[in-house]
């Protein structure tokens, strides 16, 4: 009977094994079958003793007939979802998360932050919004360099100076009158109940306070913001309650952006300025706008592409990427293959080359970009290209080594009933941003001026070089990679895309594309799946454990990659796919707590 009961069990063991291995084969035509033992380990919540991929976890989509919301934090897509069944658009929905995740995600959810928002309506008209940060009015090109002009460190990452005029309230307030269909209180009040109520802290957003509380200390010495009472570590599901941050939620939910950007809000942002040295005055706020561009829209094979233009780079360098490789059989080579990484690599070490010579402002500088994403000028971007061995970045433009910082933007993707569609990327820039929290006012602020290129050819956090084209001017939007983005079959919404990283935004978000309509993955198998990234410098290939097949690591090393296994993670994608038959399917991504809601 032991023994019966013993092979009856292994026998389970085994069907599972093998339906899930069938499962996963069948769900991913294209995709090279792993050779190597792929394993996640829920405690460490990493994945561990892996030798290749391809996914980071089996973590399963979520589906829904109505509408979805795919956020950073269940309670934002939770605010997302409740929005759409109280009858809200994407739009009303999208502007609800963006204040609800500046109360559960403090991070990188923001109100004193800024970002971009792709929409695609129902009937496939596409707008995009840019509320980009930009310099305060008494910013200077050379304000973060000491008398011998070299760069004075952390000084525009951490404290007062580090900050852009933040541009969300703007962004939201704009993008709410324009298209929104509930009243501007309506899509305030879940964020303001968050803040007022307070939220359980979720695992990782206690180990990430408690993990700053020294440097939040160090930047606002008077202050216990983010902080427990007694000062002891955060533990998971305590509760973070935030009223002055309430308060302010309040003064934007009766007054619009005059609530945030003019009054008592403002006032308070300026004193703190003035106690931190910083520099955005009464002036900057008030000045601020947020600007409706044309969308940057392109095709690959048979899909449109709808992405966001300069002031990001993120647009131009995803279209330049997708027509680098659009000749090359990805989908025969196979999923991270030997020539589809390579191609894909040296596609990238080109773009970012691009990247750090054209892009800027487009209120400043000419960015020239559809001659960037002309496909000419493409084929002539690969004529010193060889499978036989790789390009030396060196080749193509020098540089020097970065440092990596703690990455925290955040993604979000909502779909409506209708069909509309908003992307949203919005960012503090680093984790926490630059640490100052206003004072009285409970919101942190961005430190999003390291984006701009504070000395031509000196890498910024994300080891991002540039020049004179993103160099720092007064009311400038600093040079940006997120890249929200939607893409389009066949006239209809096929996907919505995005995630945080920095540097690595726009690589990410074209592999998990690449994933769907090249390697036959869905859309949560795309999300799941092993990432890595190169940005022309520093000339390495990073990629997360498992990514690559020994098989690939040992011919690209053979010819002549440097690669380099990470030991964190690529990208926390949120993203839904419109399958055929009308389900929306949304994707988180297992790296975080990201979680899809739909219904
Ligand atoms: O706009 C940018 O490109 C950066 N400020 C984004 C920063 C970021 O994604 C950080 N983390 N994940």
């Amino acid at each position: 009977m032991k023994k019966l009961s013993l092979s009856f069990n292994n026998a389970i063991i085994l069907t599972f094994v093998l339906l899930r291995a069938c499962r996963t084969g069948q769900q991913k035509p294209g995709v090279r079958q792993s050779t190597g033992v792929y394993q996640y380990d829920n405690e460490k919540k990493t994945a561990v003793a892996r030798k290749s991929g391809p996914y980071y976890s089996d973590r399963q989509a979520v589906t829904g007939k109505n509408g979805m919301v795919a956020s950073a934090h269940p309670e934002a897509s939770q605010v997302g979802v409740a929005i759409l069944k109280a009858g809200g658009n994407a739009v009303d929905a999208a502007v609800a998360v963006q204040f609800a995740l500046a109360v559960v995600y403090p991070g990188a959810g923001n109100i004193g932050g800024g970002g971009f928002m792709v929409f695609r309506d129902k009937t496939g008209q596409a707008f995009t919004l840019d509320y980009r940060e930009k310099a305060p009015e008494k910013a200077d090109k050379d304000m973060y360099l000491d008398s011998a002009q070299n760069v004075i460190p952390r000084l525009s990452i951490t404290g007062h100076l580090a900050s852009g005029v933040p541009g969300s309230v703007a962004g939201m307030a704009e993008a709410h009158r324009r298209f929104g269909k509930l009243t501007w209180a309506q899509v305030l009040q879940p964020a303001i109940d968050l803040a007022e109520k307070g939220v359980a802290l979720t695992e990782r957003e206690a180990l990430g306070l408690n993990r700053t509380k020294k440097s939040f200390l160090q930047v606002n010495p008077e202050k216990r913001y983010f902080m427990k009472a007694d000062t002891t570590d955060w533990k998971t599901g305590e509760l973070l309650i935030q009223k002055d941050l309430g308060q302010t939620l309040r003064r934007i939910q009766q007054q619009g952006r005059a609530g945030f950007y003019e009054g008592e809000t403002a006032r308070l942002l300026v004193a703190e300025m003035q106690r931190g040295g910083g520099i955005i005055t009464e002036n900057d706020l008030k000045n601020y706008q947020a600007v409706w561009r044309d969308p940057l829209v392109g095709t690959f094979r048979n899909y449109k592409i709808i992405t966001m233009p300069p002031t990001s780079s993120g647009g131009v360098a995803l279209l330049q990427l997708l027509r680098l490789v659009e000749p090359y059989p990805l989908r025969r080579w196979g999923w991270n293959s030997d020539s589809t990484v390579q191609v894909m690599i040296e596609a990238e070490r080109r773009v970012y080359a691009d990247r750090a010579k054209f892009l800027g402002d487009p209120d400043f500088v000419k960015v020239p970009v559809n001659q960037l994403i002309d496909k000419d000028y493409l084929k002539t971007r690969w004529s010193d290209f060889t499978f036989a061995k790789a390009t030396d970045s060196r080749a193509i433009k020098g540089g020097t080594l970065p440092g990596y910082e703690s990455l925290e933007t955040t993604h979000f993707s909502v779909v409506d009933q209708e069909g509309n569609a908003v992307a949203i990327t919005t960012t503090l820039n680093g984790g926490y941003g630059s640490r100052v929290v206003v004072g009285g006012a409970g919101f942190l602020m961005n430190n999003e001026m390291d984006d701009f290129s504070v000395k031509p050819g000196v890498p910024n956090m994300f080891g991002l070089i540039g020049n004179q084209a993103n160099a720092i001017a007064p009311g400038k939007r600093m040079l940006s990679s997120m890249t929200p983005t939607i893409v389009e079959q066949a006239g209809k919404l096929y996907m919505v895309v995005g995630t945080p990283g920095g540097s690595t935004i726009i690589t990410s978000v074209y592999q998990t594309i690449l994933n769907v309509l090249e390697h036959g993955m869905t859309m949560q198998q795309s999300v799941n799946a092993l990432k890595f990234h190169h940005q022309w410098l520093p000339d390495n290939t990073l990629f997360e454990n498992g990514a690559f097949s020994d098989e690939t690591i040992q011919k690209l090393q053979s010819r002549g990659y440097k690669l380099e296994q990470l030991t964190n993670s690529l990208g926390r994608m949120d993203c839904i796919l419109l399958r055929p038959d009308g389900t929306l399917e949304g994707a988180s991504d297992p790296r975080a707590d990201n979680t899809s809601v739909g219904f």
